[in-house]
């Protein structure tokens, strides 16, 4: 449980808050690079931390992502000509660069340098494995480009995708690193899905409902194990790996890729959903890759054109109540990722966590929850950068493993949890 001021400052991201502050340390995923495929291309519109902005990317290529809005009288720069290396409002020809500086006004003449003293807010927007990553704090403490493994291997070996959620991102996040529903809610994909299916770990997942956890503090974040048994009074060790703020990454099954989310607040209802897949020694497969256009494991299908899952809460997210009656899906609701976001969103844009009854299975998140808040107070107060903003916090992986009973999993596991190119993930 949190009290409301707790819950109001881990939830709220805009401008000015807490919370908002903590996110503005890091580099974010803000587009999938897919979004400004060509020089001069139409421009996007970005909402990130309850700001309104606009991306693009200019004549020579170059990326920017600026205040949404014209500042000689607010037009939306959405409606901008892309053209010459800048942004050109179509009211009254304001030009803008890049980097958020007006660069003509036709109308005043060039030698009153008026334009010059007009610049637009704006943030870095750079490139790396496939997604568009912006870092929206001081300029002075920005920190080195991420490195997250999915976006430094080879592009075969990586797949990303973002679905809109409509919930806060906490509450997201917080499905991410509870490994207990995944013996429930997705119980009927484990042995369908078919970046799932296969796995000798799925048998322990299905057949073992009471994972006990053992939640350890690591440099980003935490190391979250849940144990269930195996063989021979074995263990059979689930980890996932959570770097602050909201990064998350799944425990591999079998070969299947590697699978993580971040969670990034659009605004304090809404959020994106990044799911990122990847294999760090080996291409994915053409097979693999079209699982993941076809929404299938954790990715989704799209109302056309747009970030919106198809089954999204105007159509209840098409619940199949007799396939929910004969167990091919636990809740009824089609596929993981969607399972998931129903029950997320099904919660209320900002879940009051005063009501909540939390059990031993949570303790992931209560442990997260309190990094969040102790990383939150320590920035504010004493300007201490928090946990994964340093690029060696970001280069962990999950693990799957099996262990005698004796063994701590964060000592057994040490070397799997960190990303090592070249070498195998430890799955089961
Ligand atoms: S509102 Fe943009 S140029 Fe006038
Ligand atoms: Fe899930």
């Amino acid at each position: 449980m949190l009290r409301k001021e707790q819950n109001d400052l881990l939830t709220q991201t805009g401008p000015g808050t807490p919370a908002g502050r903590l996110f503005r340390s890091y580099w974010i995923p803000a587009l999938l690079t897919e979004e400004l495929p060509e020089n001069e291309c139409p421009p996007v519109r970005v909402k990130l931390l309850s700001e309104r902005l606009l991306a693009f990317r200019d004549t020579q290529g170059r990326y920017g992502l600026i205040d949404e809005f014209c500042a000689h009288r607010g037009v939306s720069l959405w409606f901008g000509r892309n053209e010459e290396n800048g942004l050109r409002c179509p009211y009254h020809g304001w030009k803008y660069d890049h980097t958020g500086q007006c660069i003509e006004v036709p109308s005043e003449p060039a030698e009153s340098g008026f334009c010059q003293k007009i610049k637009l807010k704006s943030y870095p927007l750079v490139e790396r494995g496939g997604v568009l990553w912006t870092y929206m704090g001081p300029p002075e403490q920005q920190p080195p480009l991420p490195e997250w493994e999915f976006a430094t291997v080879p592009t075969d070996q990586s797949f990303t995708s973002k679905r809109i959620q409509e919930s806060n991102w906490l509450q997201a996040m917080e499905g991410g690193i509870d490994s207990s529903h995944v013996s429930f809610l997705h119980r009927g994909d484990l042995n369908s899905d078919p970046l799932f299916r296969g796995a000798k770990g799925n048998q322990y997942n299905l057949k073992d409902s009471r994972p006990v956890f053992e939640v350890v503090e690591s440099p980003g974040g935490l190391y979250i194990g849940a144990r269930r048994n195996a063989e021979n009074g074995h263990y059979y060790w689930r980890i996932t790996q959570w770097v602050m703020p909201s990064f998350t990454m799944i425990a591999p099954r079998g070969n299947h890729s590697v699978h993580g989310h971040f969670w990034i607040p659009i605004d304090d209802e809404n959020c994106w959903t990044w799911s990122f897949d990847y294999h760090p020694i080996r291409k994915l497969t053409e097979a693999e890759l079209q699982a993941m256009r076809d929404g299938k494991g954790i990715h989704v299908k799209y109302v056309s054109g747009t970030f919106r899952p198809l089954a999204n809460k105007d159509n209840d997210y098409l619940i199949d109540r007799t396939a929910q009656k004969a167990g091919r899906t636990y809740s009824g609701v089609e596929g993981i990722a969607m399972q998931d976001a129903s029950l997320q969103e099904s919660m209320g844009p900002i879940v009051d966590r005063m009501k909540e009854n939390l059990v031993s299975t949570d303790n992931g998140i209560i442990m997260a929850r309190h990094r969040l808040l102790r990383s939150v107070k320590a920035l504010l107060d004493k300007g201490v950068a928090p946990p994964g903003v340093d690029p060696a916090h970001q280069r962990v992986r999950s693990a799957a493993v099996v262990l005698p009973p004796d063994q701590p999993f964060k000592d057994a596991a040490k070397d799997a949890l960190t990303a090592r190119p070249g070498a195998a993930p430890a799955s089961v």
